[in-house]
């Protein structure tokens, strides 16, 4: 029959086939073909192509390992900023939130939940649109980035065999969508592609990635993706969403229920597990179901996402600072594992503290292979009375570092176990180490000491600070002067690590290029390229990207001086209280300790943090710091955020009647914060808060996508600020 067809027609034909036996394969798991009779089509298909390349499209099943992204990926805003979750951790605090959501919603509602698993890896999101024949086509896919602004790793999502390139028209009709639509969720890497990607890393002299989630996240940001291609990440659906116009972003289908459906019918892969349930008891039921299946899924989860399931609650319902109220991820516990502990080493931090890390022998824990464990500090080691040689049972959180939980009774201190003796001296520059009175750590109070250069360098780059792109480990090594070979070599000694002192990097061969985080602004192309692996190219990307850090704003630079103590959240208030650093200065240095000064009066700021703030701008090293980094062209321009103190910045819309509150009240509340009412909805409205019978503003706000609240909400809202 071939033959009567036209060459277009039999490519068409034979697309469509191999199309059928992706979506059976790659996302249903019910393959009807042998390996080899897929390959079989694939390379007719490829022939085909080859005679006839004017009939080559990208939507071709050929065509999903295609060019190099050429100028790294480029950064692009989300539709509606990619959210993250708050987190349960146990029945009582899941049943709270039950109770929150309950409340917040008018009592006769019936509430019903979407239970899913929640998957390790990380997010994505996809934009489909319209093409000629009827179809919806992938445009673009996304990274998570910093929430707001992602990544365009496009080429390399094409790759996942999940994705589909295209939704023909038929199957668009079927799931009832439009040609434009957005489709967010979450790419892993299946823990046998894990292991087999770590066998061939260890194969090449590569250290092995740690977890899952980690190696999905840096193949998705690979740069050639045909190696992308060969890593076989997968790709679950969990959002469906409105592709262009006001209310992009937002949420297409009445539930989620019917958006899991719809994605299902449209073939993107939806994890089977996805359950709708009338109550927290019937999800707590489904939390003890995942528990018992977590360990035979093949990818790895981490907990369960609850989600209110109709979208107009989930309006009403809105969101706290980085997340919905009307979903919580319920975090599964720790996973514990036992191993043998070969070796401590004491790593060096920015701010000088010494941390002992267990070298451990490999332990494969809920999906992720341990060779490291905090001991945290001295006092740690002491209690836990362990020593180099024990068997120690090792756990490991979510997100936090492994750490030792005990020793093994049974095999305590086996023959040959030796105490741990912590060093006296600072293992990279041999400075004597100091323990403050009244502290648990060692430190090494050189502040030139290199191994603290080398972190405060890293920690200054890295993207949630000044996020300059191009300057990870291997370029601040070079910076340092070190060559790449001898980093590597200082790597894989931490990695194979039994002794402290190897540990301890050689002395650079080169001249350091940088001496302080403000030396960045002062490099030259020409220093650059004096680098290995630095060309033209990858010197003026990171030039550029110097550059624009230094626009970065005010609470970012106070993250990067590495003040002790101060974090993101006490960076941020900081700079919200005094927006410039020069009041920050001053209202530091002007203080005597103790008194009701203006630090302590900041929100989350304890007498502990603020003495750590007068230290550090106390220091005449540190003064001459930010001097030379203002005089480097450092702007450190204060962004307000939405959570400061009081509701100043924002604007409101009342509309309907609430249930307790009166109009006048709820405006003098409102005012009263610092915030404003006005009477129209537009885009610039922060919050709409709606009560009963509310009328054409409601419609107005879900049509611009402006958050809406109830009467609960609002004082949720007003607490959290007040
Ligand atoms: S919903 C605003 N559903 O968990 C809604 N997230 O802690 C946030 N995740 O960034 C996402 N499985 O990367 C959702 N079934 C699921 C998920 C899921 C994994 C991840 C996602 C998100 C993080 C939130």
């Amino acid at each position: 029959m071939a033959s009567r067809l036209s060459p277009q027609q039999q490519i068409e034909a034979l697309r469509e086939e191999i199309r059928r036996h992706e979506h059976l394969y790659y996302v249903l798991d019910t393959p009807e073909v042998t390996d080899a009779e897929y390959d079989a089509l694939m390379n007719r298909l490829k022939a085909l192509e080859a005679e006839h390349p004017e009939c080559i499209t990208p939507d071709s099943p050929t065509q999903r390992v295609g060019g190099k992204p050429r100028e790294g990926f480029v950064k692009t805003p989300h539709s509606r900023p990619m959210l993250s979750l708050d987190n349960a951790y146990n029945e009582a605090e899941l049943r709270a939130w039950d109770q929150r959501v309950r409340d917040a919603l008018p009592s006769a509602e019936r509430v019903r939940y979407v239970c899913e698993l929640k998957l390790d890896g990380l997010s994505l999101a996809l934009h489909y649109a319209p093409a000629a024949d009827g179809s919806a086509q992938l445009q673009r896919g996304l990274t998570r980035g910093d929430g707001t602004i992602g990544e365009d790793v496009t080429s390399n999502v094409r790759t996942i065999r999940s994705v589909p390139l295209r939704v023909d028209a038929a199957k668009l009709k079927a799931a009832k969508l439009p040609g434009n639509f957005e489709v967010r969720g979450e790419v892993v890497l299946p823990q046998a592609a894990f292991l087999k990607m770590n066998e061939q890393r260890v194969a090449q002299g590569l250290a092995p990635a740690v977890n899952p989630r980690n190696a999905a996240a840096g193949t998705i940001r690979t740069l050639e993706p045909n190696i992308v291609a060969q890593r076989r990440l997968d790709f679950y659906a969990y959002f469906l969403l409105h592709g262009e116009g006001d209310n992009a972003g937002e949420m297409l289908l009445p539930t989620q229920t019917e958006a899991l459906a719809a994605l299902r019918t449209a073939g993107f892969r939806v994890n089977t597990h996805a359950t709708t349930v009338d109550s927290i008891d019937q999800a707590l039921a489904f939390i003890a179901k995942a528990e018992g299946v977590r360990d035979s899924l093949g990818y790895e989860i981490d907990g369960i996402v609850i989600k209110v399931d109709a979208t107009a609650q989930q309006r009403r319902l809105g969101f706290t600072g980085k997340a919905p109220r009307w979903a919580i991820a319920y975090k599964f516990p720790a996973r514990a594992g036992i191993t043998r502990m070969e070796g401590v080493l004491f790593q060096v931090g920015r701010t000088g503290k010494v941390t002992p890390v267990a070298a451990l022998s490999p332990v494969f824990i809920g999906g992720t292979t341990v060779s490291r464990a905090t001991l945290h500090n001295a006092d740690e080691i002491a209690r836990l009375g362990v020593r180099i040689g024990d068997f120690v049972q090792v756990e490991r959180g979510g997100d936090v570092i492994p750490k030792i939980v005990s020793i093994v009774e049974d095999a305590q201190h086996p023959r040959g176990a030796e105490p741990i003796v912590f060093p006296t001296h600072c293992p990279r520059c041999k400075t004597l180490l100091v323990r403050e009175e009244e502290e648990v750590d060692y430190r090494c109070v050189n502040a030139s000491c290199p191994a603290r250069l080398e972190e405060e360098l890293r920690h200054f780059a890295s993207r949630s600070v000044m996020n300059i792109e191009g300057l990870g480990e291997v370029m601040v090594a070079q910076l340092l002067g070190h060559t790449i070979a001898e980093h590597e070599a200082d790597a894989a000694a931490a990695e194979s690590e039994v002794e402290s002192e190897e540990a301890t990097a050689d002395a650079p061969t080169r001249e350091a290029l940088v001496h302080s985080v403000a030396d960045l602004y002062t490099l030259t192309k020409e220093q650059l390229l004096t680098l290995e692996r630095v060309g033209e190219k990858s010197a003026d990307s990171l030039l550029a990207q110097i550059e624009n850090s230094k626009q970065a704003p005010l609470n970012r630079v106070l993250l990067g001086l590495g003040i002790r103590h101060v974090g993101e959240r006490t960076a941020q208030a900081l700079a919200d209280e005094f927006g410039s650093l020069d009041e920050l200065i001053a209202a530091s240095t002007s203080a005597t300790e103790g008194e009701e000064d203006k630090l302590t009066r900041v929100n989350d700021i304890g007498p502990k943090v603020a003495a750590s703030i007068r230290d550090f701008f106390s220091n005449p090293t540190n003064l001459a710091l930010i001097k030379r980094l203002k005089k480097l062209g450092l702007t450190m321009p204060a962004e307000k955020r939405v959570t400061t103190s009081t509701l100043e910045g924002l604007t409101f819309v009342l509309t309907g009647t609430l249930p307790t509150l009166t109009r006048e009240a709820a405006k003098e509340l409102i005012e009263s914060a610092g915030g404003k009412v006005s009477g129209s909805v537009s885009k610039k409205t922060s919050y709409v808060v709606a009560g009963e019978e509310a009328g054409s503003k409601l419609d107005k706000a879900q049509s611009l996508g402006v958050p809406i609240l109830d009467e609960a909400g609002l004082r949720a809202l007003l607490s959290e600020k007040g």
